[in-house]
C-alpha cells in the first residue's frame, strides 16, 4: 500500500479502511443522492431497494442519463460479471442481488459474464479446467438468485469465444500497455493474457449493441473495486461508435475479521460461503467476527457498543435485515448498552443460516435448469 494512503483499492485486493468520499473523487465517480432515488421510484414505482437507500449502492456513472433514456422509450440492458476462483461468498452476493431488483423493477435483459479466462490468467494455482467447472459452480448461485430465465444470458469466457474474441480484438487494438500498466500496475512480469483481459471484460458492455445492431443502453452493476475496467471501457467504447456503459458500485461487505478490506476467498474463517453448514456459520461468526461491544457485559451495559465497527451489524446493514424499523431497534438497543454482543451474534447467525439453508436448496434445484441460461442456448 502506498505509504501517503490509509487505504488502497485495485480490482484484486483491498486493504485498509476505505473512505468511499476519498473514492469517488479519485476514480471520478458521482455520488447517488436523492433526486436520483426519487427519479428510480417515480420510474419503476417501487420504493428504491434497501441497498440504495443505505447507501450500498452509493455511486455512479451517467445513471441519470440512463434513466431519462429509459424514462423517454430507450430502456437499457444489465450488465455484471463473477471472476470463478472459489466457491461463491456472501460478499459477491451482494450486487447481484441488487441486480436482481433492477431486472425485476425495469424488465430488462442482464448479461452475467463468468470470466473463467480471468481467473486463470491472473491466479497462478489455478488451471483453466478447474476455472471453468467453477465458472459452472458459480452460475447456480447466479440463478438461485431468481433471476428470469428468460431475460437472463450467463456467459461463460472459455465458452464464447465466437462472440467475444472478435469484439475483444477491435477494443484491444485501442488499448496501448501503458493504458493499462497505470491502470493496473502491471509490472514486466505480468503475463501479456493479463494485459489483454480487460478488452474481455469490455465486451458484454456492447453486445447487445452489437446483435441489434444499434446501440442500446447498458448499465453495470459492480463493487468498486472493478473501476478501472470500466473506466477503459468507457474511454475506448466511442472510439468504435458504441456508447460509454453507465455503471452503479457498491460499497465491499467486510470480512469478519473487521471492517478493513474486504470479504475474500483467500482468508475462508473471515468469509462465509454459500456452501457453509448451519454449524460452520454459527462457529465463524462466534470465533472471528469482530465485535464493537465492550470488553465486559458490565461495561458493555454501562457505555454500549459501536455498531460502525461491529462487523455483524454491518452484514445486517449491507445485506441482511432489508427491513429499516428493525435494523434502527438493533442499532439503537447496540448503542444503548441493551443488546449484548453475542446477543446480535446470535440475530446474524439466525438471518444468514435462514439465507443459506434457502440458497442451498434452490441451488440443488439449478442444476437441471443450468443450460436454460448459458449463452449457448440464447443466442
Ligand atoms: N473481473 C470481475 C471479477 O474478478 C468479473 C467481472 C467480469 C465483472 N465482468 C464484470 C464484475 C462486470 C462486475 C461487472 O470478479
Amino acid at each position: 500500500m502506498p505509504e501517503d494512503e490509509e487505504f488502497n483499492v485495485t480490482p484484486w485486493s483491498v486493504t485498509g479502511k476505505v473512505d468511499y468520499t476519498k473514492l469517488m473523487e479519485k476514480f471520478g465517480t458521482q455520488p447517488i443522492d436523492l433526486s436520483l432515488t426519487s427519479r428510480i421510484q417515480e420510474i419503476t414505482g417501487s420504493e428504491p431497494h434497501f441497498m440504495l437507500r443505505r447507501g450500498i449502492f452509493f455511486t455512479h456513472r451517467d445513471l441519470g442519463w440512463l434513466l431519462d433514456q429509459y424514462a423517454s422509450g430507450n430502456p437499457f440492458y444489465l450488465y455484471t460479471g463473477r471472476g470463478p476462483s472459489d466457491h461463491t461468498h456472501i460478499g459477491h452476493l451482494v450486487p447481484w442481488i441488487f441486480t436482481r431488483w433492477l431486472q425485476e423493477k425495469f424488465h430488462v435483459k442482464l448479461i452475467f459474464q463468468l470470466t473463467d479466462d480471468e481467473k486463470f490468467l491472473f491466479n497462478d494455482n489455478l488451471d483453466l479446467e478447474k476455472t471453468h467447472s467453477l465458472a459452472l459452480d458459480n452460475a447456480l448461485d447466479i440463478i438461485s438468485l431468481g433471476f428470469s430465465e428468460k431475460d437472463t444470458e450467463i456467459l461463460i469466457d472459455s465458452d464464447n469465444a465466437s462472440i467475444l474474441y472478435p469484439n475483444a480484438l477491435k477494443i484491444a487494438k485501442k488499448i496501448t500497455l501503458s493504458t493499462v500498466r497505470a491502470s493496473f500496475g502491471f509490472e514486466m512480469d505480468a503475463n501479456i493474457g493479463m494485459a489483454f483481459y480487460t478488452s474481455i471484460q469490455a465486451v458484454p458492455a456492447v453486445l447487445e449493441s452489437i446483435r441489434l445492431g444499434h446501440n442500446i443502453p447498458c448499465l453495470i452493476p459492480y463493487g468498486i473495486d472493478q473501476d478501472p475496467h470500466f473506466r477503459i471501457a468507457r474511454d475506448v467504447l466511442p472510439k468504435l461508435g458504441y456508447l460509454k456503459p453507465a455503471s452503479i458500485m457498491s460499497i465491499f461487505i467486510p470480512p469478519l475479521s473487521g471492517v478493513e478490506g474486504k470479504m475474500s476467498s483467500s482468508d475462508p474463517n473471515y468469509a462465509i460461503f454459500v456452501t457453509d453448514s448451519e454449524n460452520t456459520v454459527r462457529k465463524k461468526i462466534n470465533k472471528y467476527a469482530f465485535s464493537g461491544g465492550k470488553t465486559s457485559v458490565e461495561e458493555h451495559k454501562k457505555f454500549g457498543g459501536d455498531p460502525d465497527i461491529d462487523v455483524s451489524y454491518q452484514w445486517l446493514r449491507i445485506m441482511f435485515e432489508p427491513d429499516d424499523t428493525k435494523l434502527k431497534k438493533i442499532r439503537e438497543d447496540y448503542i444503548s448498552g441493551s443488546l449484548l454482543s453475542g446477543e446480535l451474534k446470535a440475530i446474524l447467525i439466525e438471518r444468514v443460516n435462514k439465507f443459506l439453508k434457502r440458497h442451498q436448496e434452490l441451488r440443488e434445484k439449478a442444476k437441471d435448469r443450468l443450460h436454460l441460461y448459458l449463452t449457448s442456448s440464447h443466442k
